[in-house]
């Protein structure tokens, strides 16, 4: 999960500019995406969460550790853009229930970058999906998600990454 758990805090510290919105507002009055999405955060998201999948994957062939997952450059991809993917949809539900950037969405904001990277990877790449991730996997990653979102979102919070510490 390392290619889609990366691309989040990795936006929060290189994002701003150009909202990916344009600054448009939908037929609510209200912002379709809203300022807390923006290219950068968007490509270099990506970006990161590519890079430490292609360094999962040269550990892996480099060491021959048989406990990584066996990930591929597709399946890495589709992690890292399925998780701000994922992102970015709960985003534009959550303008239109009328709720501000950054505000609280709970179960929402910790579980749309798993949302996203599991639908990408059930559309383009099923068999990886059930290959690697087994009944077991999937309740590890449920419990571990919320707990892992909550920390990183504390440190970029003390360090000036994140508006507010969730
Ligand atoms: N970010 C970004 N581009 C993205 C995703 C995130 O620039 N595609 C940056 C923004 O600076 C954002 C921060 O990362 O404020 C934290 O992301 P997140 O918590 O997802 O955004 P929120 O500001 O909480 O906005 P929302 O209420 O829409 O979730
Ligand atoms: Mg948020």
């Amino acid at each position: 999960m390392l290619p889609a758990y990366v691309p989040n805090p990795v936006a929060a510290l290189c994002g701003g500019g150009t909202p990916v919105d344009f600054g448009k507002t939908s037929s609510d009055n209200r912002r379709i995406l809203g300022n807390g999405k923006t290219y950068r955060g968007l490509f270099f998201g990506i970006l990161a969460g590519i890079g430490i999948g292609l360094l999962q994957i040269w550990l892996s062939n480099t060491f021959g550790l048989p406990e990584l997952p066996r990930h591929t450059p597709l399946s890495i991809t589709l992690l890292a853009s399925g998780a701000l993917i994922g992102d970015m949809c709960k985003s534009y539900f959550k303008r239109r229930l009328g709720k501000e950037r950054g505000e609280k969405w709970p179960i929402a904001d910790q579980y749309d970058l798993v949302i996203g990277a599991f639908i990408l990877m059930l559309v383009f790449d099923p068999s990886w999906l059930f290959t690697n991730v087994t009944l077991l996997t999937f309740i590890i990653i449920l419990i571990l998600t919320p707990i892992l979102h909550r920390v990183v979102n504390m440190v970029g919070y003390f360090i000036g990454v994140k508006e507010v510490p969730w």
